[in-house]
């Protein structure tokens, strides 16, 4: 979204072990601790944050299992590109992603392998720690649905292997609670390079067409409603019903081109934001009794 404050500390860990190591130090100091992936689904509000915030921008790795590539140098030691998952043959469909790898470079992986299951989170920005955060995805597929383990570190610390038979993810929501994602094990179903190319490309066009893709904002702000409540209208078209498109607080703006996004048109305040989310959903409220539910995230002083 290109707006917000200050943290106090800063850490970026280059790997697993790193980052557990980050996690203890900033807990036995006593800083509340946030973790940092893309900040694509986030608003943080102006004002220095008090604590550490820990970002996995250089926990990026994606590979094989058993098989490491790497574009950038990595210690010869460090064993914990391995332990996320055995090696296993040749034809094996999984792929390993840490948690600050991103979730377009992983479905462009995904496809050049010709291996089906990411493609309906194309255009999707943000990192894969995220992405199984918040079960990222659309009308074309989830990320949970081709997880096999995620692993993540307990708020004690414990590095815990979870089965996805072992959670229950949800609709925008992986039910992680405090739980820190330290990487996952996908599988996806092997299929030709084309055919898996060729529906990314679809969607994206799809997406391209309504979608605000190129603008400073933070993916749909709402998640869309029970459609039972809402005559079977997504959250868009109740705010696009009710003539809100273009709605303005300072620089926030309500996207022209679709109803479930906030833009930030050039140095917007975060109050400003905060604020325009809180109108369009007590007008929609008002105008249809559907209580709207924030999708994005946030950081409150
Ligand atoms: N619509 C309007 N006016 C608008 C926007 C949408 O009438 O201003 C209508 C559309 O014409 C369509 C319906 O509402 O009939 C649904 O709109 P769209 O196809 O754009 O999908 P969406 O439900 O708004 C969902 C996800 C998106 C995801 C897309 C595509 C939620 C809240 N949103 O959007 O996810 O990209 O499907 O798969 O689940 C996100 O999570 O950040 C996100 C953008």
């Amino acid at each position: 979204m290109k707006m917000g404050g200050q943290a106090e500390w800063l850490l970026e860990p280059k790997n697993p072990d790193e980052l557990h190591l980050a996690l203890m130090a900033a807990r036995e100091r006593g800083h509340r601790v946030r973790v940092l992936g893309a900040g694509a689904d986030l608003l943080v509000e102006d004002g220095l944050h008090q604590g550490v915030v820990i970002s996995t921008s250089r926990v990026d790795r994606t590979f094989r299992p058993g098989m490491v590539e790497t574009e950038t140098p990595f210690d010869a030691d460090d064993e914990s590109i391995n332990r996320m998952a055995p090696a296993a043959g040749v034809d094996d469909p999984r792929l390993v992603a840490w948690c600050g790898a991103s979730l377009p470079g992983l479905v462009r992986k995904a496809g050049e392998l010709g291996w089906s299951g990411l493609e309906g989170l194309v255009g999707v920005p943000g990192k894969v720690g995220g992405a199984v955060v918040t079960n990222a995805g659309g009308r074309w597929g989830e990320i949970w649905q081709v997880l096999e383990s995620v692993r993540v570190l307990s708020p004690a610390g414990e590095v815990i292997d979870l089965r996805r038979d072992q959670c229950n993810p949800t609709y925008r929501d992986g039910r992680l609670g405090d739980q820190i994602v330290v990487g996952v094990v996908l599988r996806l179903v092997p299929q030709t390079k084309q055919l898996v190319q060729d529906r990314a490309r679809q969607f994206l066009l799809e997406k391209n067409a309504v979608q605000p893709v190129t603008e400073a904002c933070a993916g749909c702000i709402f998640k869309n409603p029970d459609r039972e409540l809402s005559n079977g209208r997504s959250a868009g078209q109740l705010i696009d019903e009710l003539g809100l498109k273009g709605s303005q607080r300072g620089a926030a703006l309500v996207s022209p081109l679709h109803g479930n996004f906030v833009l930030n048109t050039g140095g917007a305040r975060s109050a400003d934001v905060f604020g325009l989310i809180d109108e369009i959903r007590d007008r929609v409220a008002e105008a249809t009794g559907v209580l709207l539910e924030r999708e994005v995230r946030s950081w409150m002083l």
